[in-house]
C-alpha cells in the first residue's frame, strides 16, 4: 500500500541520527546471533553510582512524581548557578538564568531555536556532533562548517573562525572536549575565540557535556574563559548523562543570560514542559554530593584511560593516524583514502560486516575520510575491536 505520509517541509532535509543508526545496525545483529563488539556507542558502559540511584529512589517515595516549573526545581537550578559562578571567579549567576531540560540534547535545542532563524549562519566547528547541524537547520538557520587544521588536532582556531564568517554570522557552537574527536580546548584557546566573538557581536553556545571526563589536564570552561569579562552572549550547556553515567535520566541545562533563559523556558513550556521530576532530584543529588560525585567521576575517568591508553598504542605501534584524545572517550582515526568519496563509511561497513565491530563513520561528523571508535565499552571490547580496525587497514 502506498503510504499517505509526505513529511512536511519542517522536517523534509532532516536524517536521523547517524550515531543512534549505528548502534542500532549493531543491536539487531546482536539479536540475530552475530558476536558484534559495539564501539559505536557513546555512552558511559557503567551503571548511574549508587548514591545518585538512592537519593532518587527516596525523592520518589517524597512525592516527586508531580510537574515541577517549567525550567526545573530551584535547589537544582540554585546549585547549577553557584556552580557557575564559581567557575566565573564568584561573578553572580541568577537561578533566573538556568534552565533543567530533557538532557543536555534539548538544552541545545532550544538555545538554537530562540538565538537564531532564518537568514543567520552559525559556524560550527567541524568535525562536529552530528544534531547540531540538523538542530540549526529546523531552526532555519544555516550552519557553517569550519574545518580546523590536522596538526591543530582538527581544532579550529580565530583564523579559521574570521576566514569562515560572513555578514550574516550570528554565532558559534563549541564543543570541547570534542565529540568525535577527544580534542580540548585549553584555556588561551577559549578566550582567543571569545574575544573574537565578543569583537563580532557573536553569540557562543558552549557544548560541555564532556568536560568531566579529561585525562592529561583538566578541561576548562568557557566560563572560566570568561572570569571578569562581560557574558552577554554566552549560553553554556552541560549535563548529567556522560560524567555521571545517567544517559537516561535526561537531564541537561543551560546557563544563559536570563531574558534568553525565559525565552527558551517558554519555548520548552509548549514543548515538553518540565524534565522528569524525579530524574531532577538524581541529578540535584550528583551536584550537590560533591565528594561522592567526585569519587565515582574519578573511578570511571581511570577506567576510561586506561582503554584510551590500550587502543591508542595499538594504532601508534601500526602507525595508523588518529587524533590524539585528551578528553570525552573517542577515537578519530583517519582511514586510508582510495577512490571513494566517503571512505570512512565504506570502511565502517565492511569492519562490521567481515570483523563483526560497530564504530561511526566520519560522514555523521561530516568528515567522511575519518571513522570514530568509542571507547566507552570493556577494556577488552576496545583493544580487540582496535585489533580488528588495525587489521582491516593493513590488509
Ligand atoms: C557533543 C554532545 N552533546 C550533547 C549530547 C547529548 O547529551 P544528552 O544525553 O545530555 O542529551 C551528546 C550525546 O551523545 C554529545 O555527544
Amino acid at each position: 500500500m502506498s503510504s499517505v505520509f509526505t513529511p512536511s517541509s519542517n522536517v523534509a532535509d532532516l536524517t536521523e541520527s547517524a550515531t543512534i543508526a549505528v548502534s542500532s545496525r549493531a543491536k539487531a545483529l546482536r539479536a540475530a546471533g552475530r558476536p558484534v563488539i559495539d564501539l559505536g556507542a557513546g555512552e558511559p558502559d557503567f551503571p548511574t553510582p549508587e548514591f545518585i540511584r538512592d537519593a532518587a529512589k527516596r525523592a520518589l517515595d517524597a512525592g516527586a512524581t508531580r510537574y515541577t516549573a517549567v525550567p526545573g526545581i530551584l535547589p537544582l537550578r540554585q546549585v547549577i548557578a553557584e556552580q557557575a559562578a564559581e567557575r566565573l571567579g564568584g561573578a553572580s549567576v541568577s537561578p533566573e538564568g538556568v534552565v533543567v531540560s530533557t538532557g543536555s540534547k534539548q538544552a541545545l535545542f532550544n538555545a538554537c531555536f530562540v538565538l537564531f532563524g532564518p537568514g543567520d549562519d552559525v559556524l560550527v566547528p567541524t568535525p562536529a556532533w552530528t544534531s547540531y547541524y540538523q538542530m540549526l537547520m529546523l531552526a532555519r538557520a544555516c550552519p557553517i562548517a569550519v574545518r580546523g587544521a590536522r596538526d591543530a588536532s582538527l581544532k579550529v582556531t580565530p583564523g579559521d573562525l574570521e576566514a569562515a564568517a560572513t555578514s550574516r554570522t550570528r554565532g558559534i557552537v563549541l564543543n570541547s572536549p570534542t565529540n568525535p574527536t577527544g580534542a580540548l580546548y585549553d584555556l588561551g584557546e577559549l578566550q582567543a575565540i571569545l574575544d573574537l566573538a565578543e569583537q563580532r557581536g557573536w553569540w557562543v553556545l558552549s557544548d560541555e557535556i564532556y568536560r568531566a571526563i579529561a585525562y592529561d589536564a583538566p578541561a576548562p570552561s568557557l566560563l572560566d574563559a570568561a572570569r571578569g569579562r562581560p557574558r552577554a552572549r554566552l549560553v553554556v550547556i552541560d549535563g548529567v548523562a556522560k560524567a555521571y553515567a545517567m544517559t537516561g535520566w535526561r537531564i541537561g541545562w543551560s546557563v544563559a543570560p536570563p531574558e534568553v533563559a525565559q525565552s527558551m523556558a517558554a519555548l520548552q513550556s509548549h514543548t515538553t514542559s518540565n524534565a522528569t521530576t524525579v530524574a531532577q532530584y538524581a541529578a540535584l543529588a550528583a551536584l550537590t554530593q560533591r565528594a561522592e560525585s567526585q569519587r565515582a567521576i574519578a573511578a570511571m575517568v581511570a577506567a576510561f584511560d586506561e582503554r584510551r591508553a590500550a587502543g591508542t598504542r595499538l594504532l601508534r605501534d601500526a602507525r595508523i593516524d588518529f587524533v590524539e584524545p585528551r578528553g570525552a572517550f573517542y577515537l578519530y582515526i583517519r582511514v586510508p583514502r582510495g577512490s571513494d568519496p566517503d571512505p570512512g563509511t565504506a570502511f565502517a561497513r565492511r569492519l562490521l560486516e567481515t570483523r563483526d565491530v560497530a564504530v561511526v563513520p566520519g560522514a555523521a561528523f561530516f568528515t567522511p575520510e575519518w571513522i570514530r571508535i568509542s571507547y566507552a565499552a570493556p577494556l577488552d571490547d576496545v583493544v580487540e575491536g582496535v585489533r580488528r580496525t588495525v587489521e582491516l587497514m593493513a590488509g
